[in-house]
This record gives C-alpha cells, sequence and structure tokens, in this order.
C-alpha cells in the first residue's frame, strides 16, 4: 500500500522512470515513489540524495498520483552526479518542504523566472491554470535559447491562448532581446489591473524586481522564492539558511517570502552563507 505522505526526516528510495534534457546544462527527471505525493504545493521543495554523494534542496516541477517532477541544473559535484543518473536508478527523496506561494484571487498573475528558478514555476502556473480565471503572464530570462527552461511547455500554453508567455534572451537568439525585467516592468507601466509578482531565480534579479514591484501601485504583492541559498538539513535544525536580521530560516519561514517580509530581509540581494556558514556578498 502507497503512503500518504513523504517522509520528513529520512528519505525514501524513488525509481528514476524518465530523464530528458530539458535545456544545456539542466535535466528533467520523472521519479516514482512509495508515497502519493498530491500534498506537494507550488513552490515547496523536497531534499534530493544521491547515494554516496550528497543531499541538497530541488524544487518540484510537477507530480501525479505517485511521480514526482524535478529539474536539475548542473553546479556542483551533487547537481552533476544526477545529471549522470539513468532510468531505473534509485535516488532518495524527503520532504516537501517549506511555504508554498499563495494566488489571490481577483488579480492577475505575472510570473517571471529565470534559470532553475523555473521549476517551481512551471507547478505554480500549472496550479493558476487549474483554478484561476483571471491573465497569466510568463516572463522567462535565459543567456541565449538553448538555457531556456520548459520553452515547449509555455510556448504551447501560449499559442492555445491559456497564457502570455513573454520570452526573452540576453543575446537575442529568441523572443524579445534583453532582461525579462525590462520587458515585466513595461507590461506593468501599461497595466492598469491589480497584479501579484511571483519570481524565483537568481538572487541578483529578483532584487530588480523587488525594486520595480515597489515602484507600482497596481502591484499588490510579490511573493519569492528563496531558492539561490545554501540548505543542509532542509527542516529547521541546523539554521544554515538563515537571514539576518530576521533570523528567519528559509527552509521553514520560506523559501516563499511576501512583499512584506521581504522588505525586512536585509540580506536579500546583498549577502548569503556559504557553506561554511560564512557570509559572501551576492
Ligand atoms: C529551496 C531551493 C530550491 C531549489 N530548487 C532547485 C531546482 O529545482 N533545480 C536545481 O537545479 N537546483 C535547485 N536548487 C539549487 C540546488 O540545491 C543547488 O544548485 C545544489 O545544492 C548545488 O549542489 P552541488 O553539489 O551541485 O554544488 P556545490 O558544489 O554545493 O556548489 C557549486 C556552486 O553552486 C553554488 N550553490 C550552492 N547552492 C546553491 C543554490 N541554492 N543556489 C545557487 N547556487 C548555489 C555554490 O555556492 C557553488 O558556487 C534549489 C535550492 C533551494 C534552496
Ligand atoms: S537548512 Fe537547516 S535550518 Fe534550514
Amino acid at each position: 500500500m502507497k503512503k500518504q505522505t513523504l517522509p520528513n526526516t529520512k528519505p525514501i528510495m524513488g525509481e528514476i522512470i524518465k530523464k530528458w534534457e530539458e535545456c544545456e546544462d539542466t535535466f528533467g527527471f520523472l521519479i516514482k515513489i512509495p508515497a502519493k505525493v498530491k500534498s506537494a504545493k507550488p513552490g515547496q521543495f523536497i531534499m534530493l540524495w544521491v547515494p554516496g554523494i550528497d543531499e541538497y534542496p530541488i524544487g518540484i516541477a510537477g507530480y501525479a498520483d505517485d511521480i514526482l517532477e524535478i529539474g536539475v541544473s548542473r553546479m556542483g559535484e551533487g547537481t552533476a552526479a544526477m545529471i549522470e543518473k539513468n532510468v531505473g536508478e534509485k535516488v532518495g527523496i524527503r520532504g516537501f518542504y517549506g511555504k508554498p506561494f499563495k494566488s489571490p484571487e481577483n488579480v492577475n498573475h505575472l510570473i517571471i523566472g529565470g534559470g532553475f528558478g523555473m521549476t517551481p514555476l512551471k507547478l505554480l502556473t500549472q496550479s493558476l491554470l487549474d483554478k484561476s480565471e483571471r491573465s497569466i503572464h510568463i516572463f522567462e530570462g535565459a543567456r541565449s535559447k538553448n538555457r531556456l527552461m520548459y520553452l515547449e511547455f509555455f510556448q504551447e500554453l501560449h499559442n492555445d491562448k491559456k497564457l502570455v508567455f513573454h520570452v526573452c534572451t540576453d543575446d537575442g537568439s529568441y523572443g524579445y532581446k534583453g532582461f525579462p525585467t525590462v520587458a515585466l516592468e513595461e507590461f506593468i507601466q501599461n497595466s492598469e489591473t491589480p497584479s501579484v509578482i511571483y519570481a524565483a531565480g537568481p538572487e541578483r534579479m529578483m532584487k530588480v524586481i523587488f525594486d520595480i514591484g515597489k515602484k507600482y501601485e497596481n502591484v499588490i504583492d510579490m511573493q519569492m522564492s528563496f531558492a539561490d541559498r545554501y540548505m543542509r538539513c532542509g527542516f529547521g535544525l541546523c539554521s544554515y539558511c538563515a537571514v539576518d536580521p530576521t533570523g528567519w530560516r528559509i527552509c521553514v519561514d520560506g523559501p516563499i517570502f511576501n512583499a512584506e517580509q521581504i522588505k525586512q530581509i536585509e540580506d536579500f540581494g546583498n549577502y548569503r552563507r556559504i557553506e561554511t556558514g560564512e557570509k559572501q556578498r551576492i
């Protein structure tokens, strides 16, 4: 019989049943686990254990019954070891951890991100499509076309007229030439409808988005995923992920924070902790 939830402190083993190259240096995986995963919410994360190598946080891109979808970008040894894994091999999973995105009623949804930040944004998009009547705009940015994550997924939804996909590349190899933050600001300037911004990506990009959002009254909230941060336990024990001066631990108090909370986090866009616990300028 399948368990209803995933364990929080010890990993359970799941089997990779599908693997594909999502874009350069990033692979998608479907993992079958002995638990139902319907309780996963957009913005939450799992701790992924690659046996013999490392354990680290990874966002949830999608799920169906006992199958979990994740996307892994190559960073260092741990993520490279996952990318080397093939169908039939097993990895450990615990979770789900963290606070999810909250989507209010009667607002336009402006979703912006880049890199592996697109992982939770894919699940968020799916959930908004299922439950919200309001318009959804996705702003995705990458250095070039070959680094755009979920390009086909968002393009298909755009072609179906279910949402508007504003795709941006720094080098102009696909879509709008320039940063997605510029496209986002142009959109907000020309819209009077109350909107919520949901963001996930490199923290420097999120800081720019936050500064843009603060300028416009029609932006009624911003919710951002603090995934550009180091974590160890994932469930509040070690304080590796704490931010100053609030002391909030990203893994239990986040990783999603709203505009009011972000204003209080002085570390945001300025400092993050590295593996030794020391602070480093972003
Ligand atoms: C809540 C959360 C959700 C995440 N979701 C995803 C996801 O869906 N897909 C994905 O590919 N990655 C995700 N990450 C990032 C992932 O956990 C790190 O890239 C991974 O831990 C790096 O491990 P490594 O052994 O490959 O690299 P390491 O050898 O540990 O580090 C290599 C380099 O990457 C840097 N690094 C370490 N952790 C992070 C981080 N969190 N963000 C940016 N740089 C980092 C290090 O400082 C170092 O410079 C998420 C992180 C968090 C906190
Ligand atoms: S990662 Fe240990 S407290 Fe957050």
